[in-house]
């Protein structure tokens, strides 16, 4: 049969972290909603949404944390760095504190989250033009040096979100499958979903008024 498929029913916790403003409500919503909210609130606290994504024969769930960048929120984020598997670290393009910053950020996540989380890191706002003051040549020399995966990205014209998700997602596939046991494996295909994304659905926890 050869739409059976794993499926990994526990979903995976991954988070979006990363300074103020860098877009991390607006990337979320691009990938889960398809589209760039009109307008965006500051993230107050934390909101999550559930996506599935297929990885070759498998199903990877995952549950995506929007937080808040925001200095007063940052003990409140500390603590749901708790059983992540996986972190989007995101800055913006047009803010260099954003980049400089980083390390702080990777500083938490290697206080706060477990030993094994993946990182992705997300140059976003690529589509500013003029108004950028950080070079991708300085995102991608940072990545290398702390051994991350990166890409360039505008939640406002739909470059690499899907990709940066994607690569999210395969990690945690290729974790989990290493990781399979026979209860969690052989799960047949809904009927008729072909593409890559089997399931969407978005919750609201709590605070982002987007
Ligand atoms: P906090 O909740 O404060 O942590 O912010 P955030 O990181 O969630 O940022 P948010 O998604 O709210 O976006 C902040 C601002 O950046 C908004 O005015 C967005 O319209 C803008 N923005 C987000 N993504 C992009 C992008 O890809 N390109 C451009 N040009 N602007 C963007």
């Amino acid at each position: 049969m050869d739409d059976e498929i794993e499926r990994f029913d526990q979903p995976l916790k991954v988070l979006l972290v990363g300074g103020s403003s860098v877009g991390k409500t607006c990337i979320l919503r691009r990938f889960v909603e398809g589209e760039f909210p009109n307008k965006c609130k500051a993230t107050l606290g934390l909101d999550f949404k559930i996506k599935s994504m297929k990885i070759g024969q498998q199903i990877v769930k995952m549950q995506l944390w929007d937080t808040s960048g925001q200095e007063r929120f940052r003990s409140m984020t500390q603590a749901y760095y708790r059983g992540a598997s996986g972190i989007m670290l995101v800055y913006d393009v047009t803010e260099e504190n954003t980049l400089t910053t980083l390390p702080d950020w990777l500083g938490d996540i290697t206080n706060y989250a477990p030993e094994d989380v993946e990182v992705v890191l997300l140059a976003n706002k690529s589509d500013v033009g003029e108004q950028r003051v950080v070079s991708k040549e300085a995102g991608e020399e940072f990545a290398k040096e702390h051994g991350l995966k990166f890409f360039e990205t505008s939640a406002v014209e739909n470059i690499n979100i899907t990709e940066a998700f994607t690569a999210m997602a395969e990690l945690l596939a290729k974790k989990a499958k290493l990781k399979e046991t026979p209860d969690n494996v052989n799960v047949t295909a809904p009927n008729g979903k072909s593409s890559y994304e089997v399931s969407q659905q978005a919750e609201k926890k709590s605070g982002c008024g987007c």
